[in-house]
């Protein structure tokens, strides 16, 4: 903003100074002064001609020479002189120089380049007050880059390259706050860089290549601009720097990077040209980077970038150049880096990919380099995995890939299936060979989700978590922040930044999948967003550096607070039960959620294996059912259960692919007989015992043999008689018996309104029911 308005004001002031200077002489003072400035700059070729009856203000701008007048001033000078100019001769003074100078007092740009100035730059040319712009590069300047340079508070532009100068970048530069440029390429500055340098909102480049800065690059986030960002050759790292995401440039090279690649980087969408060549990168490449929107120049050569590359990664087509020379990296060189017919420039030497070449090494060379620069073999990572994890996370975390979820909720499902508990039988996993989902990156599923999902549930954006925002919301995984265990998993209570609290599930994964594995579970689970769900808020993972794998997934979840439904209904020692109001809400929740798993995905969630103790209640108790099926999954997490448990029920699997929605109905009426009977049901054979007393209660037209006395008489009759029949219908042996989950929905929302309508009736002398559904459609035929 303030660059484009003080544009504006250079163009006004040019025009000004082409009609003004016309009709006005230079003061002769000003006049002197440059004749001064030609003399100390010992008279070089290129201002021979000036005299005393120059008319300065109306010279016919060089490359050389440009000199800008307004109202008698002269508010530009630019002087360039021949690359590779020598230094002045001993008897210059840059003092007596700088001295002459500022007698140009309303200068606003000032570029003196490869004049040969040489001496430490004197802080008298603070007085300078208006500069906008200053670039002093190729001369001689040595020392320090004077502090008192932060009182030039309308400096846009600070260009000091290929000088000699040394010590830190000037402290109160963070003062400068239109800076837009900075720019220190080729001194020998050196020491840490302050953090002060990521409060210049308004930079857009900084470079400072070629220099000896060294430690962490500060948190650049706040720079909101910055297109370009320059360091190379100094000893920066060993994190990846945190940029915004309009970056267009980011040129690390040569530094002493070491950690991986954050994922954020996924996210710049302008970025065109990125170059992290010889650092010591390790860890898994991030592939999706060849497919950055904008990007056309990738060099990540010279380090120990590991993993596999893929025949069929997408590349961006404006990519011209990629050079992964001398990496860890394996697998095949992806085709779209394979030069056709446009130029594009692809170097991959020194790595260990399938090509053929005489140039790649086996794939052995690559395993042992991983070892030697201290990545952990898979066996023994395990213990040492996390550490290194961190750091990794610290710096984003790599890769998109998550997977999660879904392996988690399995997990977990698959521990509480080894309880005695009731169901029908074998009711594992869905073996749906239809289910593909597209593999979408991460970030078109975020966008999707976004998109179209979140507004209505009021729940934050699906996105990825670091490790180390995870472990600060648990307290490094405290203990007292522990809410239960799996066999595989452990399940955290967390508190974010902002205050709100999340259920974290960590999982080992077992197998070494990666990420690409995961993509489509990843996408998925961003979908599964319902109010009605135990929606997920994101994910965050660990690999092992070696062959970048999956190691441990942490899955975000809402926390829900209030406790299962079971603890609502039939636990023992419970404070409060729920209403029958309350329990055909909690019952039409359920429900809902099951439709949405059914029918609101595609392809749908079947065989979910809902238990009582799964569904949560929030703080208006709602339901959330908290465990459902990912089929994926299956394959990865519950391979050896399922041959176990399917082994030779081909019948039962053909049943199920026809009726695979019937046996959820089968486990919701088995919690819909548990909210009306208010016992607590564990045993297949207590459902098959509870059912007969339905049965007997519906055909008696007497409830309370069955009903919990909680809620007998507080209900309308014909409610409590349409929830027990339509629980009955889903209790139903053969499943195609059973009714559909709108059928379900339907018959809870009629018992809904008829409670409603008996409430209002006994309140008021209106007793008409208003409902908009035709009694006819009740069914209250039992069939058996
Ligand atoms: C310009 O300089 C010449 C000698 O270099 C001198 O004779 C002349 O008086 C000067 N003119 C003005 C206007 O100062
Ligand atoms: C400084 O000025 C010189 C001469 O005009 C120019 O070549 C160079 O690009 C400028 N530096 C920057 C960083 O713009
Ligand atoms: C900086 O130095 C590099 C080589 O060290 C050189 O190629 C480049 O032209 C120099 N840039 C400037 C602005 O001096
Ligand atoms: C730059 O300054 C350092 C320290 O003052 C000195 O050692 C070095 O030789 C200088 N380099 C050049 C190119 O003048
Ligand atoms: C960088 O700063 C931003 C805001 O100033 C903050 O949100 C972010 O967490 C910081 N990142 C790191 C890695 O410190
Ligand atoms: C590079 O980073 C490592 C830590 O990763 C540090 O020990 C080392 O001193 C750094 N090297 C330089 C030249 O700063
Ligand atoms: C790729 O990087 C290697 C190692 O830094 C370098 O030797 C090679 O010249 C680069 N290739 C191209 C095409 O620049």
């Amino acid at each position: 903003m303030a660059e484009k308005v003080s544009h504006i004001t250079f163009l006004v002031l040019f025009i000004l100074s082409i009609l003004v200077t016309y009709t006005e002489q230079l003061q002769s003072s000003q006049i002197q002064t440059l004749l001064r400035i030609q003399q100390l700059l010992n008279n070089p070729p290129f201002l021979k001609s000036w005299n005393n009856v120059t008319d300065f203000c109306n010279l016919e701008p060089r490359p050389s020479l440009t000199i800008v007048c307004y109202e008698g001033s002269i508010t530009q000078l630019h002087i360039i002189g021949d690359e590779g100019a020598p230094q002045l001769p001993e008897s210059f003074s840059i003092d007596s120089f700088v001295t002459t100078l500022v007698r140009l007092p309303s200068l606003t740009v000032l570029k003196l380049v490869s004049l040969g100035l040489w001496g430490p730059l004197p802080t008298k040319l603070t007085r300078l007050s208006s500069l906008e712009i200053l670039n002093l590069s190729s001369n001689f300047f040595h020392g320090t880059i004077p502090p008192q340079i932060s009182s030039l508070t309308h400096l846009q532009t600070l260009i000091l390259d290929g000088n000699n100068f040394t010590g830190g970048l000037p402290n109160g530069l963070d003062s400068l706050s239109a800076l837009a440029v900075l720019s220190v390429k080729n001194n020998s500055l050196y020491g840490s860089l302050s953090e002060s340098l990521g409060s210049l909102e308004n930079l857009r480049v900084l470079a400072l290549s070629n220099n000896k800065f060294s430690g962490e690059v500060p948190n650049l986030s706040s720079l909101e601009n910055l297109q370009i960002l320059d360091l190379e050759n100094n000893a920066l790292g060993p994190r990846f720097p945190v940029i915004s995401n309009k970056i267009e440039r980011i040129v690390l090279r040569k530094n002493n990077f070491t950690f991986g690649i954050p994922e954020k980087v996924q996210s710049y969408n302008q970025l065109e040209h990125l170059d992290i060549s010889s650092n010591r990168f390790v860890g898994p490449f991030l592939v999706s980077l060849l497919s950055l929107p904008s990007i056309a120049y990738v060099n990540i050569a010279d380090n120990k970038f590991t993993g596999m590359l893929f025949e069929d990664l997408p590349c961006n087509p404006s990519l011209h150049f990629v050079n992964l020379t001398l990496n860890l990296l394996s697998g095949k060189l992806p085709s779209c880096l394979v030069p056709s017919s446009k130029p594009m420039v692809v170097s991959y030497a020194g790595n260990c990919l399938a090509t053929g070449d005489k140039n790649q090494h086996p794939i052995s060379f690559c395993k042992n380099e991983a070892l030697a620069v201290g990545i952990l073999p898979h066996h023994e990572k395990r213990k040492k995995v996390s550490k290194i994890a961190l750091a990794l996370s610290v710096t984003g975390g790599i890769i998109g890939a998550i997977i999660l979820v879904a392996i988690a909720l399995l997990v977990v499902r698959n521990f509480i299936a080894q309880r005695p508990l009731t169901k029908p039988p074998v009711r594992f996993i869905e073996e749906n060979a239809s289910t593909s989902y597209t593999s979408n990156f991460l970030r078109d599923a975020r966008y999707i989700t976004r998109a179209t999902m979140l507004g209505a549930l009021g729940l934050p954006a699906y996105r990825t978590f670091s490790l180390e925002e995870l472990e600060e919301a648990t307290n490094n995984f405290d203990t007292s922040t522990f809410i239960s265990e799996g066999s595989h998993d452990q399940m955290y209570r967390g508190q974010l930044k902002n205050g709100s609290f999340v259920a974290i599930r960590c999982l080992k994964t077992k197998s070494s999948y990666g990420t690409q594995h995961f993509m489509p579970h990843i996408e998925l689970m961003s979908k599964l967003r319902h109010h009605h769900l135990v929606s997920s808020l994101g994910h965050c993972f660990e690999y092992y550096l070696d062959d970048s794998s999956v190691s441990r997934v942490f899955l975000v979840f809402e926390y829900v607070p209030n406790g299962t439904l079971r603890s609502w209904i039939s636990e023992k020692h419970i404070k409060r039960k729920l209403t029958w109001v309350q329990r055909i809400a909690a019952a039409i929740g359920v429900a809902k959620g099951i439709q949405f798993l059914h029918t609101g995905i595609v392809p749908g969630l079947f065989s979910n294996n809902f238990k009582i103790t799964d569904i949560l209640l929030d703080q208006n108790l709602a339901a959330k059912i908290s465990s459902y099926n990912l089929p994926l999954l299956a394959e990865y997490v519950r391979k050896d259960h399922l041959q176990n448990v399917l082994s030779g029920s081909n019948d039962f699997k053909s049943a199920r692919v026809r009726h695979q929605d019937k046996f959820d109905i089968y486990d919701f009426g088995v919690i819909l007989l548990e909210i009306i009977s208010g016992k607590p049901i564990n045993l297949r054979n207590e459902v098959e015992v509870l059912k007969d007393q339905l049965l007997a209660s519906i055909t008696a037209d007497d409830a309370s043999s069955v009903v919990d006395r909680v809620i007998n008489g507080s209900c309308s009759n014909e409610s409590l008689k349409t929830m027990m029949e339509i629980c009955y219908r889903c209790l139903h042996k053969d499943p195609v018996d059973r009714p559909s989950i709108e059928d379900v929905l339907w018959n809870l929302q009629f018992a809904s309104q008829v409670q409603d309508a008996s409430r209002a009736d006994s309140h008021s002398s209106d007793g008409s029911l208003i409902s908009p559904m035709q009694s006819s459609n009740l069914k209250l035929t039992i069939r058996q």
